[in-house]
């Protein structure tokens, strides 16, 4: 039986912070709630009027779910309602959410990005869907309220980042730029414990990620790599696994070893998936676990973003895996 519980976990971890003020634990507790609520509700989405379309589309085009909104909701509400960020980045969300005080100012440390609900396609057909976030420290002065630049740092200046995967069992797997750890929701109690510690990738493996249905529109090098994928040859061919879910599909290369694709393409020029939210957080975890994270020549958490919904060309996973992607495109 798992005995160290996610709150435990954290305490522990935050004394190891210099002049630790108990503002970090308390983000991560508020975060930890959110999620409860969160997969409480997926789990019987079939049985209360949640499931579907809401009617309004996100600044990014596509259709917000009734649980995209649900989710972003009950995160902010979560995160603000405890005063406890200064500011939070939401796919859902058009701008940037200042938090502030009576005074218009915010004396919180830390800004949250999120993806509140990732892989909603998923959400109607009760297949895994997951909660991503990254914690930046603000750049802005404390007191001030927030602005711009302190979403668009880059992600190698993320705190702690991680997501929560609402699957046959729910589980939060966190870095806080100290290794990977994984812990399970025991949905009797509701508490998260300690189950997957010192979480790494595997140098290799034998599964690929891509929507293959897009083949024909990546660019040359990428086609290779899957024709190399699907070879007859040594431990090839590989095994095909696209959830459409980030969070599920790294959760199991992680676990398993295997690499994750979305390259950019003639539909998506700058690949789907989005730096802030969704690239940066899953990078840091896959460089914290011993993986690689690239947009095909550039390490990921290097990147400067320019824009908040900064879409960006994505591979990541076990680390030889990588690097062969990367042979295939320095050859085009
Ligand atoms: P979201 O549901 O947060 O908008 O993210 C969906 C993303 C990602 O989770 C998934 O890997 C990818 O979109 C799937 O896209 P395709 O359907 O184009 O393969
Ligand atoms: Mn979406
Ligand atoms: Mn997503
Ligand atoms: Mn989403």
């Amino acid at each position: 039986m798992k005995t160290l519980t996610l709150d435990e976990f954290i305490i522990e971890r935050e004394k190891q912070f210099p002049y630790s003020t108990g503002e970090f634990s308390q983000l991560l507790n508020s975060i930890k709630l959110a999620a409860k609520i969160v997969n409480h509700e997926i789990n019987r989405a079939g049985l209360v009027d949640i499931l579907g379309k809401a009617g309004d589309t996100n600044v990014q085009g596509e259709d917000q779910k009734k649980l995209d909104v649900f989710a972003n909701e009950t995160f902010k509400q979560a995160l603000v309602s405890r005063d406890i960020v200064c500011g939070i980045l939401s796919e859902e969300d058009e701008d940037f959410i200042p938090v502030t005080g009576l005074d218009g100012g915010n004396k919180n440390n830390y800004i949250l990005s999120m993806d509140p609900l990732d892989g909603s396609s998923n959400i109607d057909v009760s297949v895994s869907v997951g909660t991503i976030f990254s914690i930046h420290r603000r750049i802005s002065p404390i007191g001030s309220p927030v602005n711009k630049t302190d979403f668009l740092q880059p992600g190698n200046q993320q705190v702690a980042a991680g997501y929560i995967i609402y699957g046959t069992s729910t589980m939060m797997v966190l870095t806080m730029g100290n290794g990977v750890n994984g812990f399970t929701l025991n949905p009797a109690i509701g508490t998260f414990y300690l189950s997957n510690p010192g979480m790494t990738f595997p140098e290799t493996g034998t599964t690929y990620s891509v929507n293959e249905g897009y083949y024909r529109d990546f660019p040359r090098g990428i086609k290779d790599y899957i024709k190399y994928c699907q070879r007859e040859e040594g431990d090839r061919p590989y095994t095909s696994r696209y959830i459409g879910s980030l969070v599920s599909d790294f959760h199991r290369n992680l676990i398993q070893g295997g690499i994750y694709l979305y390259p950019e393409s003639t539909k998506y020029k700058q690949g789907k998936l989005r730096l802030q939210y969704e690239a940066n957080p899953i990078a840091f975890l896959t460089e914290q676990a011993k993986g690689k994270a690239t947009d095909g020549s550039r390490r990921i958490l290097d990147i400067q973003p320019d824009e908040l919904h900064q879409r960006i060309p994505f591979i990541c996973g076990s680390p030889r895996m990588v690097e062969k992607v990367e042979e295939f495109l320095g050859r085009t």
